[in-house]
């Protein structure tokens, strides 16, 4: 079935996000703060009307130190990216029964193709290690000690580093 990738307000997402990401949440309680800035992009992934993934970014320097419970060994993350602005994907997540289908791909490829059009040159996520293939697959590469942020698991930092310009 044809797969759209459309821009969306946070209420069209709020069921997936709980659904796949955070089932010991309600939607509502799926919302981020920075859910209804004006830079915020959030994507729906619709197939034959009824919405199956999602993905919002926004823009948001890359911490100096990583989160965890407990924290990370070595918390500093390299010092080439601490501090660097740019734009973080959050609530990444597509419906159990449409995985694997390229979805997740499409999704991210509108997020990164956004950043781009911002002339912005940097992407990053804190990502679960469970989805280590995607987010290496769509052109991220980990960076610093894995954490763990119960309870959804371990995670790593990703980056990506665009290059300069448009379509570069
Ligand atoms: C991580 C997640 C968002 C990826 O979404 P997805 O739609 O399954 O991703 P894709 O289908 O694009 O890629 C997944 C796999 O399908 C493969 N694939 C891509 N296009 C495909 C196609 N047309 N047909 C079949 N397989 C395809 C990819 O190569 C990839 O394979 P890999 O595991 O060997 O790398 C999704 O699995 C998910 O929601 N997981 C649970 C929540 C989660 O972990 N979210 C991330 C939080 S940080």
């Amino acid at each position: 079935m044809a797969v759209e990738i459309l821009p969306v307000q946070v209420e069209a997402i709020l069921a997936i996000r709980s659904r796949v990401l955070r089932p010991d949440r309600t939607p509502e309680q799926c919302r981020l703060i920075e859910d209804d800035e004006a830079a915020t992009c959030h994507w729906a992934a619709r197939t034959g009307g009824a919405v199956v993934g999602c993905v919002t970014i926004l823009p948001q320097r890359v911490p100096p130190r990583l989160p965890g419970n407990p924290p990370p060994i070595n918390p500093i993350v390299d010092s080439l990216w601490a501090g660097r602005s740019g734009w973080r994907v959050r609530g990444m997540a597509v419906l159990p029964d449409q995985q694997s289908l390229g979805i997740g791909a499409l999704l991210i490829e509108a997020a990164v193709a956004e950043v781009r059009r911002r002339a912005a040159d940097l992407v990053w996520c804190y990502g679960r290690l469970t989805a280590d293939r995607f987010y290496r697959r769509a052109g991220f590469v980990p960076s610093g000690p894995s954490f763990d942020t119960p309870p959804t698991g371990l995670h790593h930092l990703y980056l990506m580093a665009l290059g300069s310009g448009e379509g570069a």
